[in-house]
């Protein structure tokens, strides 16, 4: 009996989680933990003798100038593979596009798994796009970087004062807010309002000025029992390329490690974004090359105009 396919229509992040959450790759369920997902969902299932073999979580959303599928899992049980099952639930993800009129499809994967090796062939067959290295993850403990030597806590210049960030006021956040509507002070991506209900309260510190104004902040949310993401790091450009600037970061680790938070820090930046990678390798030490993890997207376009804008889509 050969291979059936279903689509299953609108289905919110629990329905997802109850009845696919075991077949998904990567975890929806820790997908839809650490970032916003936008419901409703589509997911793409292959079955056998009623036996799920293969499954895709498709998740849709647009903004101003174009709309997106992004395929947030993709999955086929062992015994199934290599007989085109993944390529038959793109193709079908493809036709629910262009029938929503998504512009475009995109996936992503990272250089430590195993499909690392194939998903460029997989998609190229399927007239996607050469894959495209995006994004770098940062993995660390606090065994390889206490002995580092920039690990050390010093005295803030006297121009700083930290603040734990859930100590501000609420005149605090609005200056923030406020600085941000009307002179677009940060880039959204790193704003340290996201992730609420994952913020780690004892790292997370800002910076305040003389003036008592806030100039600075780095908000640490906790994405796994053990782990913690660096999720947004932040210091106007009148008060950079001072020691505040390693200071913050190590004060945060410290603090963490004391209360015994994690065991694991993550942080990610764009892969296009060389000073950052100078300051990642500085803040690793060259012989942590395991640290880093590439991960790498693949799009097709598929409806509409082409617009070449699209790679400052987060994943
Ligand atoms: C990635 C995955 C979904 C592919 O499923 P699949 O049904 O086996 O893929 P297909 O049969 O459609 O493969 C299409 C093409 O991809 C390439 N390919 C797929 N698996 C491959 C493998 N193990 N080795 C080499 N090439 C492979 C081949 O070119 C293949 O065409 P061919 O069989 O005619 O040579 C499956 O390997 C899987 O579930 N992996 C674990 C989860 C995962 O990593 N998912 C990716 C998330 S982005």
């Amino acid at each position: 009996m050969s291979y059936q396919y279903n689509v299953y229509r609108n289905l919110s992040t629990q329905e997802v989680i109850q009845q696919f959450e075991l077949y998904t790759f990567p975890s929806f369920r820790q997908k839809s933990k650490v970032r916003f997902l936008q419901e409703p969902f589509f997911v793409v299932e292959a079955s056998k003798n009623n036996e799920k073999v293969g499954i895709a979580v498709l998740e849709i959303t647009r903004n101003r100038s174009y709309s997106l599928m992004k395929v947030l899992s993709l999955w086929v049980k062992e015994e199934h593979r290599r007989r085109g099952i993944a390529s038959q639930i793109l193709r079908i993800a493809e036709k629910i596009a262009v029938n929503n009129q998504i512009n475009y499809l995109n996936i992503i994967f990272q250089d430590n798994w195993d499909s690392f090796k194939w998903m460029p062939n997989l998609l190229q067959k399927l007239g996607w796009n050469k894959p495209d290295k995006r994004t770098i993850l940062v993995k660390l403990s606090y065994q390889q970087v206490c002995n580092l030597p920039w690990f050390k806590l010093q005295e803030y210049p006297e121009i700083f004062r930290v603040v734990p960030w859930v100590e501000l006021s609420q005149d605090d956040y609005e200056y923030i807010k406020n600085k941000q509507k009307n002179e677009n002070w940060y880039n959204e991506e790193i704003s340290p309002f996201q992730l609420p209900h994952l913020l780690e309260p004892l790292g997370s510190l800002a910076l305040k000025n003389t003036e008592n104004q806030v100039v600075g902040w780095l908000i640490v949310h906790k994405v796994a029992p053990r782990t913690v993401q660096f999720t947004s790091y932040f210091i106007d450009k009148a008060y950079r390329e001072t020691p505040a600037t390693f200071n913050l970061l190590v004060d945060s680790i410290q603090r963490m490690y004391k209360a015994d938070v994690g065991d694991d820090a993550i942080f990610m930046y764009r892969a296009s974004n060389e000073k950052m990678h100078f300051f990642a390798k500085a803040i690793v030490g060259e012989h942590n090359k395991g640290a880093f993890t590439e991960i790498w997207t693949g799009q097709k376009w598929v409806y509409g105009e082409f617009k070449s804008d699209t790679s400052d889509e987060p994943h």
